[in-house]
């Protein structure tokens, strides 16, 4: 029986949509979550700052515990998680290849939309795994900048006219080209998928990253268990966090939310 805490870290709020998965399918696990609120958003960062951020990221979590970690964040998976892995002893998982593998399954059509932020977009890397998966499948992309600040900001409904306006923008390609599943490769998506699959009218199978890789890391480690600890930290403020969880996610974090001071930055 494998005892180890599994570690978990996003740029802020989009990570608990895996965490939530891992409670679901490990209610036993100890999991130890950090939410780097401080620096969000990690979309339009640089290479060499999201290598940095997740280096910390990482190493904070290892001092907690963490015997197995998840990068539960879309941008650092695509940029920077494979060099990461080949140096880290912990064994490290993202959220790509996960939903890449759920997508080419799913599309009868073979048409895929993929979403995401602007570095993740970049890096080709998800558009790679999944043209490697299903050859001559097209992948209609498109990155969203504007929907991680709204929703940490606690917008996720379509009656938002701000919400609906970003939705529109970035999915008219995808809507048009006639995808019949779309990846939702930033993890703090998943929190808008009732108002996307609104604008899409219920015809693409939406794909979660956050939950496809929260299932292949408790794949991985069957029969886990622990004594059921959580243990939330954040590099904003602790009250905001909780408080915006509960407006996202529809409930407060499962255990104790400690704010820490974020890391500095500057000069990387
Ligand atoms: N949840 C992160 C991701 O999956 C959001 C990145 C950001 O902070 O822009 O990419």
């Amino acid at each position: 029986m494998l005892k180890k805490t599994i570690g978990v870290f996003d740029s802020g709020m989009g990570g608990l949509t895996a965490v939530q998965e891992l409670e679901r399918l490990l209610p036993d696990a100890d999991i130890v979550y950090f939410g780097d609120t401080g620096h969000i958003p990690y979309g339009g960062r640089s290479r060499s700052q999201l290598m940095y951020m997740a280096r910390r990221n990482i190493a904070f979590l290892e001092e907690r515990g963490a015997g197995i970690i998840l990068a539960a964040c879309g941008t650092v998976t695509s940029t920077v998680l494979d060099t990461l892995a080949a140096e880290t002893a912990t064994p490290l998982f993202g959220v790509a290849r996960p939903a890449a593998v759920r997508a080419a399954g799913l599309t009868k059509n073979g048409v895929i939309g993929f979403i995401a932020t602007e570095a993740c977009i970049a890096s080709g890397y998800n558009q790679r795994l999944i043209s490697e998966l299903l050859p001559g499948a097209e992948i209609v992309s498109s990155a969203c900048p504007d929907f991680v600040p709204l929703i940490e900001s606690g917008v996720c409904s379509w009656d938002d006219a701000r919400l609906r306006s970003a939705i529109e923008r970035y999915l008219s390609g995808i809507k048009a080209a006639g995808a019949d599943v779309v990846v939702l490769g930033c993890t703090h998506y998943p929190i808008i998928a009732g108002a996307i699959n609104e604008y899409l009218e219920g015809r693409a199978e939406l794909v979660s990253s956050s939950g496809e890789a929260a299932r292949a890391l408790a794949a991985a480690i069957p029969g886990a268990s622990g004594s059921g600890r959580r243990e939330y930290y954040t590099s904003g403020d602790a009250g905001v966090f909780v408080s915006t969880a509960e407006k996202l996610l529809g409930r407060a974090p499962s255990g104790p939310v400690v704010s820490v001071e974020p890391y500095d930055i500057e000069g990387i």
